[in-house]
């Protein structure tokens, strides 16, 4: 890729740090943990780089000159160019050696206007940026890029992490790309098939552990600690670098006049620190001159940070144990649950939590609208619709919700669903039934006739929903 050193030479680096967000203190560049040293908490990339030593903006940080930037890039062939997150690298820690960058052009991910779905929730303007769009059908690359490359810089034989499955599935695949080894540590019996196809597709060494999400952390924490392997989980700063460029695309798309919402669903917490970190870099950066409101959903079962901001102001993580049909979410113990904190209340947004049954009709609403995700995804629309309604958000706002994974990641939540059997035998079976009811389409089998194939489509005629 030497056309992308070429380009990329023009950057400064040295820009940025990382530094503990509890203690302050700065982390070692490249260092093998991803935790501060001096006290294990989390690290973060700060930027002192962005200002002069007189306070004013840096050279080449001109609001209106990168945004000219960064939008004719896209019609360039250039690798780094081609990927939305590398196009933003101005404002990315950058590589001492732009030939590490590992990308599968990830990002330039579509915004869609959903109008059905604004119906049911009574927002008149209401648009999905679907991150399951993404090489790998997750927001998880546009994270891995960076952390990959990063890993590949540090000349690591090894990547691992602990995941739901999507972060495993991204991971396998750019380790592939860049010629490392892959350790995955899954909960066993709790992903979906489809991720863990993909990361057997791509080479990883897959175990599934016997505990759930938050056990298989642990464990990889350990593991951390005994061998040269360097930890690819959100907990790693670079990823939630690599994922801010979904809020930078996503006001390009805007021309830079911000929403008033942005609604993202929460698990381990990485995507909404990352998001709020965007929003808050690109104020500072003069790219946006007001800040949407960042609010984070999550499965009741799995409600790990609605409790903590309820019961103890965001001061003290309460963790939970964890049960949703959700499984990408299904975490108890948020990991970067101190940042998501940080930038909800800074940009003024909330957290909601919604029930299974609410997130199944709304991620068949999002279907219903062309689109389709996973279960995850739907928690969204599910929360939105109840901020909506305590009045949070009002009708006449501009709502983004942030789709985090596609559909085909989890194809037997859809068909339980539209068969009726997604509740069968549990608590919410009867609630289910009712609420439900109206947005299954299960198949039918027939006979192979033309008769039997028009009885079908006459009656589909008269009963459609949308006369
Ligand atoms: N949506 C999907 C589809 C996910 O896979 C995840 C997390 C989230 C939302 C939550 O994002 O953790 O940044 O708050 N999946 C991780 C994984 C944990 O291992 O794939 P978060």
């Amino acid at each position: 890729m030497t056309d992308q050193a070429v380009l990329a030479s023009k950057l400064e680096t040295g820009v940025s740090q990382l530094r503990c967000i509890a203690c302050g203190a700065v982390g070692e560049e490249g260092a093998k943990s991803v935790r501060c040293a001096q006290c294990g908490d989390l690290l973060e990339v700060l930027y002192p780089g962005w200002k002069t030593s007189a306070g004013a903006r840096a050279a080449g940080l001109d609001a209106a000159g990168l945004k000219k930037l960064w939008l004719q890039r896209r019609t360039s062939w250039n690798a780094l160019d081609e990927s939305g997150v590398w196009r933003f690298r101005e404002i990315l820690p950058a590589l001492h050696d732009w030939n590490h960058v590992i990308t599968l052009r990830e990002g330039n991910t579509p915004v869609y206007q959903l109008p059905s779905c604004g119906r049911a929730a009574g927002i008149e303007q209401l648009f999905a940026k679907h991150q399951g769009m993404n090489p790998t059908g997750s927001f998880k690359d546009t994270g891995m890029t960076a952390a990959a490359s990063f890993a590949r810089q540090g000349g690591f034989r090894w990547v691992a992490c602990a995941s739901t499955g999507n972060t495993s599935a991204s991971m396998a695949a750019y380790a592939a790309r860049a010629g490392m080894r892959s350790l995955v540590l899954i909960p066993q019996g709790q992903i979906t098939w489809g991720k863990l196809s993909q990361a057997l597709d791509y080479g990883a060494v897959t175990c599934q552990l016997k505990t759930d999400f938050d056990g298989c952390m642990r464990v990889l924490d350990e593991v951390g600690q005994r061998m040269p392997v360097y930890l690819l989980n959100s907990v790693n700063p670079y990823r939630l670098e690599g994922q801010k460029t979904a809020a930078i695309e996503l006001l390009e798309r805007f021309d830079w006049q911000p929403p008033d919402h942005i609604i993202v669903p929460g698990g381990n917490l990485g995507n909404s620190s990352a998001i709020g970190k965007a929003l808050l870099e690109m104020k500072e950066l003069g790219l946006i001159t007001r800040l949407p409101k960042l609010s984070v959903i999550q499965a009741e079962g799995a409600n790990a940070l609605v409790r903590t901001m309820r019961e103890t102001g965001g001061k003290e993580l309460i963790s939970v144990h964890a049960e949703t049909m959700a499984t990408a979410i299904k975490i108890g113990s948020p990991a970067s649950w101190k940042k998501a904190v940080r930038v909800i209340e800074t940009t003024g947004g909330v957290v909601e939590q919604v029930s299974e049954v609410e997130m199944a009709l709304a991620k068949a609403e999002i279907g219903a609208d062309g689109i389709g995700c996973e279960p995850a995804s739907a928690v969204t629309l599910a929360g939105l619709k109840k901020l909506v309604k305590q009045g949070f958000v009002r009708k006449n706002e501009t709502v983004v919700l942030i789709l985090t994974g596609n559909l085909l990641k989890d194809p037997d939540f859809t068909l339980k669903f539209h068969r009726g059997d997604l509740f069968a035998g549990t608590e919410h079976e009867e609630e289910a039934a009712e609420v439900l009811a109206p947005r299954q389409r299960a198949p039918m089998v027939l006979d192979a006739s033309a008769n039997a194939v028009v009885k079908v489509l006459e009656y589909a005629e008269q009963t459609d929903p949308r006369k």
